[in-house]
């Protein structure tokens, strides 16, 4: 993991220190990118690639791309009129440090690059790249990621059922996850049918990393999560330990995780990186 962090925090600012953009923009671009986080996104991209038995190197834009999606969300989560937070990857956050209006646009800016990052070099096909294209579409637009946090948004104080909730969960995380494992399978080469497998896998995956991101806006520490603890509490979210209890939802993170090894193993990618970070996603307090 921390080969591929550290390849992934010097790729990063390269792409955006070549842009050329008014200075103050891109500083609040590349505080964000480069404030840390667990880069969770961008080492599934390099570990589905390391599962198949291929080279890692032609995965790097789409790793990139895909950490620049997720930084952007971030930003616009932390923002007052949606999650209003002060303090991200252990930093005050994007607004605090430079204002609505540029944490606005360094968003704008990350979501927009990320995809002149997917499509660039020549270490993969055309049509592969028109396939990461669509894929990134879906997962991070208003059939993914925005519309999960649209839903999550519209959520906030009302009692939701909980196929509203994995609604949520799906869409604001999943999704993105997922596209990290479909866009190493694209890059290996995979064929159609395992592809869809691979999908299955990054749904009970993606569940289960938010609901234990539910479970440590209440059990966790500031230090660890490097952002307040208590923040879903006072936003009225509906959150999985909020509609189970703590003691549910940890009951139904263990079961999106045994259903998560399964397709594993039905992918015959058992014993791999991928399973060490199954695990990680289960147990993981930061
Ligand atoms: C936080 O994601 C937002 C969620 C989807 C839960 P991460 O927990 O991956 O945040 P970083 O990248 O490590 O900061
Ligand atoms: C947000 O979920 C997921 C995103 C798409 C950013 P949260 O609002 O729970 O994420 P955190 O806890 O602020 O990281
Ligand atoms: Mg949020
Ligand atoms: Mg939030
Ligand atoms: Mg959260």
């Amino acid at each position: 993991m921390k080969s591929r962090k550290e390849r992934i925090e010097k790729e990063l600012p390269v792409l955006i220190g070549s842009l050329e953009a008014p200075s103050h923009l891109k500083e609040s671009m590349l505080y964000s990118l480069n404030a840390g986080g667990k880069r969770l996104r961008p080492i599934l991209v390099l570990a589905t690639l390391h599962a198949f038995g291929k080279e890692e190197d032609p995965g790097m834009p789409a790793a990139c791309a895909v950490e620049m999606i997720h930084t952007y969300s971030l930003i616009h989560d932390d923002l007052p009129c949606m999650d209003d937070d002060d303090l991200r990857r252990g930093k005050p956050t994007n607004h605090k440090m430079f204002g609505e209006a540029m944490a606005v646009l360094a968003g704008d800016g990350l979501l927009t690059h990320s995809f002149q990052a997917l499509i660039a070099g020549d270490s993969i096909s055309p049509e592969q790249k028109i396939l990461l294209v669509a894929e990134l579409v879906h997962a991070s637009g208003a059939e993914g990621m925005a519309g999960g946090q649209a839903a999550d948004m519209e959520g906030e104080a009302k009692s939701l059922s909980l196929s509203e909730l994995e609604y949520i969960h799906t869409h604001k995380t999943a999704k993105l996850l997922t596209f990290s494992l479909v866009a190493g399978a694209i890059i290996a080469g995979a064929d159609k049918e395992k592809i869809e497998k691979i999908r299955g896998f990054g749904q009970h995956i993606g569940i289960a990393f938010q609901i234990r991101d539910d479970i440590l806006d209440i059990e966790g520490t500031v230090e660890k999560i490097g952002k307040p603890v208590g923040s879903d509490t006072e936003n009225q979210k509906t959150t999985y330990p909020s509609l189970l209890t703590l003691d549910g939802a940890k009951d139904k993170l263990d079961s999106h995780i045994a259903l998560a090894k399964n397709a594993l193993q039905e992918l015959d990618l058992h014993g791999t990186f991928l399973q060490d970070l199954t695990d990680l996603v289960a147990l993981r307090d930061s």
